[in-house]
């Protein structure tokens, strides 16, 4: 029996769904059920009619997915598949900051820890920052732990106030400014697509900023034949399906997320067998978790 016969066959036996993000390898997008960016994936996992979610994803993906449906199982193909900038900020420091500021929100991307989510006033992903932050009524806002989507998230709303946290993803880190004139240089025909977890230099010579579905929209919505791609390089085989004759470019050479590239089909085939790899979670935290996320889903309605 091949691998993918294998998943199938566990698919059906555990009466399972699989999630996959658009980081992880193409073979694994290719057997999931559902595709997404996170915000996409966090509203299916609350919809899906299975008892058991296989998340190819990193851990945070997993926890969200069990904090919104406690009561179903959720495994994940590589427990040590975890996101590190899920775990930069600190929560002495979320504390200081509301006795600092009586009326802040604390903003928590949903890239981050059961822990700090709990913590939170609300969570918000890549792809509706902007929206639910603006419709906040606070006027300060603590963004954590991603320093770029906050700075971005901040450069649109002039009338709030912001305190950063000094978090980051060290994919979308690597790409320099440098690199995108370089690629401009040798695509000039090419609009530069970026995703806001670059950095600001970066996000100042993009012609889009957006989520990976919002990247994956505007690619399909541009007449234009070729583009230049500032996130993971995942994402590419999506693009790539849905857009036979258009050509990409990947900003940078180092735009590879290792957490993400630990799922493989013989983990998702592993993980269906033995059902051992589950995210579990003190109810106490699962509730406070919850109630950041429900809002975020509400607001972003
Ligand atoms: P989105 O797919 O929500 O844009 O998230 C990007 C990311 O870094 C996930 O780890
Ligand atoms: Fe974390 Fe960046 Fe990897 Fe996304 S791409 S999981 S933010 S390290």
């Amino acid at each position: 029996m091949t691998t993918i016969e294998r998943i199938n066959k566990l698919k059906k036996e555990r009466k399972a769904v699989i999630l996959a993000h658009y980081y992880v390898n193409d073979e694994v997008q290719a057997i999931a059920d559902h595709i997404g960016d996170s915000f996409y994936l966090s509203k299916v996992a609350t919809t899906v009619d299975a008892e058991t979610i296989l998340f190819c994803g990193v851990t945070f993906m997993g926890e969200s997915a069990k904090i919104l449906n406690p009561q179903k199982t959720v495994v994940m193909p590589d427990m040590l598949a975890d996101c590190p900038m899920a775990h930069m900020a600190d929560i002495g420091k979320i504390d200081e900051v509301r006795a600092a500021h009586e009326d802040v929100a604390v903003v928590c991307y949903i890239n981050s820890t059961a822990e700090l989510k709990a913590c939170s006033d609300v969570c918000v992903t890549s792809s509706n920052a902007l929206r639910i932050v603006s419709a906040l009524p606070n006027r300060d806002i603590y963004f954590i732990p991603d320093e770029n989507l906050g700075r971005y998230v901040a450069s649109k709303l002039p009338e709030k106030h912001f305190i950063f946290n000094d978090g980051f993803c060290h994919v979308h880190k690597s790409i320099k400014a440098e690199n995108v004139r370089k690629a401009r240089e040798a695509h000039p025909d090419a609009p530069v697509l970026v995703h806001p977890e670059c950095t600001m230099d970066v996000i100042g010579l993009a012609d889009y900023v957006g989520s990976t579905s919002g990247i994956i929209d505007r690619v399909a919505e541009s007449a234009a034949e070729e583009f230049i791609i500032g996130t993971e390089m995942g994402i590419l085989y999506e693009l790539k399906r849905d857009n036979p004759g258009k050509r990409f470019y990947s900003v940078g050479h180092r735009q590879f997320c290792p957490n993400m590239k630990r799922i493989t089909l013989e983990k998702v085939a592993d993980a269906l067998e033995k059902m051992e790899n589950t995210i579990e979670m003190e109810e106490g935290l699962r509730r406070r978790a919850n109630e950041p996320l429900k809002r975020m889903l509400e607001l972003a309605k």
